[in-house]
């Protein structure tokens, strides 16, 4: 199978993807056992249809990770969806995200400060990873300060997601990770704040609480998965500016044009080039069938490359309209964070156009994918400009 032999984490899986949706849209793997999907249409379908595609899957995965995210929205269908989504709906509302821009801003310039006279750094490092832990962890309550420790955590569980033997490394996170949340939900039961974490300890489904794996269940996927994949959007973005001539004059002479480039960086290098779903019951995609249990692969990375959609796939433009992409998924798990990953990205990525003339990938540059098919973006962005 092509894109999980050890180099599947390549930074262009996109010829990959341009073949399978001539030569096999509907791909059954074999040794896997695993369906895998790359049209748009049959995407979209598989994303949205939760009746026959169910998330369920934390329960039947073994893993730690499976188990840690196995109470969480992500992994759970109606009724107990939309349950737990309506908890947190009104933090991650559009409006309720734009209240946070003057804090996103004053990050932003705190961290270029940093750097703004060196003339190079590591963006990744530098903006991409920080900011979006940074904002998180102050909506949560959650000591900013121990960011690298969730930095540690996310890519460790983001290379768990890579096809592979699990390691040792893994366990320890995961069994980390469970006791930190678990003392910050203790810690919180104690002395309640104005935070989501606060709030969720008191609220109510039917007059029941949440349970404790429900609550390390909305910790895991807020704190880390929310995460790195803002990171992956913001460098793929500069990427994606660098890479295209002219694009960074143009946003500079016509600001109003960066939500479009935004949306066009979703759509050409999704930060999330794949979602699981799990064959609820015998079902076909296209002509071809699939029995109930089955589990399936979504290849939104695909799908938003798909030239029955979109003209010119291969050609990113930041012009694009419209742009339907579905990089933040699509019907009711559609991404809690997208207003908040849009905000995030819209503020850094003016931030640096103003702020860093000349910018361009430092002459030399190697750049890796991270250790992940499924999170798509680069280890590091190295990048200089004129001072
Ligand atoms: C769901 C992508 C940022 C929280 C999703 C889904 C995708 C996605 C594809 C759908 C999952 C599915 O259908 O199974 C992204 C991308 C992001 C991003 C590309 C950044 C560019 C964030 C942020 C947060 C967040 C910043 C939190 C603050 C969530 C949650 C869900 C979700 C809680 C589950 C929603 C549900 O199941 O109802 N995201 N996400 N995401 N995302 Fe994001």
């Amino acid at each position: 199978m092509d894109f999980v032999r050890s180099d599947g984490a390549s930074l262009d899986p996109f010829p990959h993807y341009d073949r399978m949706r001539e030569s096999a849209p509907v791909f059954h793997d074999e040794q896997s056992g695993s369906w895998h999907v790359f049209r748009y249409d049959d995407v979209q379908r598989v994303l949205s249809e939760h009746g026959t595609f169910s998330s369920k899957m934390g329960g039947d995965d073994p893993s730690e990770t499976g188990q840690l995210f196995a109470a969480s929205l992500i992994t759970a269908d109606p009724p107990r969806h939309r349950q737990l989504r309506s908890l947190v709906t009104q933090a991650f509302t559009p409006k309720a995200v734009e209240a946070l821009a003057p804090r996103i801003s004053a990050l932003t310039d705190e961290l270029l400060d940093g750097i703004a006279s060196k003339g190079s750094a590591d963006l990744i490092d530098e903006l991409a990873y920080p900011l979006p832990v940074i904002v998180i962890a102050e909506l949560m309550g959650v000591p900013a300060a121990d960011r690298d420790r969730f930095k540690h955590w996310s890519d460790v569980i983001v290379s768990q997601t890579q096809a592979g033997p699990r390691t040792a490394d893994h366990s320890s996170t995961n069994r980390e990770m469970t006791e930190y949340f678990l003392a910050l939900i203790e810690h919180r039961r104690r002395q309640p704040g104005n935070d989501l974490i606060s709030n969720l300890l008191m609220a109510e489904i039917e007059g029941q609480r949440l349970s404790v794996a429900e609550l390390l269940g909305f910790c895991s996927l807020l704190l880390v998965a929310g995460n790195e994949t803002t990171t992956n959007l913001i460098g793929n973005a500069v990427l994606s500016f660098t890479e295209a001539p002219g694009t960074m004059e143009r946003l500079r002479a016509e600001p109003a044009l960066l939500p479009q480039a935004i949306e066009e960086v979703l759509r050409y290098r999704s930060p999330v080039q794949s979602m699981y779903r799990v064959t609820a019951a015998d079902t076909a995609v296209g002509d071809v069938r699939i029995p109930a249990g089955a589990p399936l692969v979504a290849w939104i990375g695909s799908a938003n490359r798909d030239e029955r959609q979109f003209r010119d796939p291969g050609q990113f433009d930041i012009g694009r309209t419209p742009n339907r992409h579905l990089a933040f998924g699509h019907g009711i798990h559609f991404c809690l964070g997208a207003p908040l990953a849009r905000l995030e990205a819209r503020i850094a990525l003016q931030a640096v156009l103003d702020r860093f003339p000349g910018l361009a990938l430092s002459p030399g540059a190697h750049l890796e994918r991270m250790d992940s098919t499924i999170v798509y973006g680069v280890k590091e962005l190295p990048v200089s400009w004129t001072t």
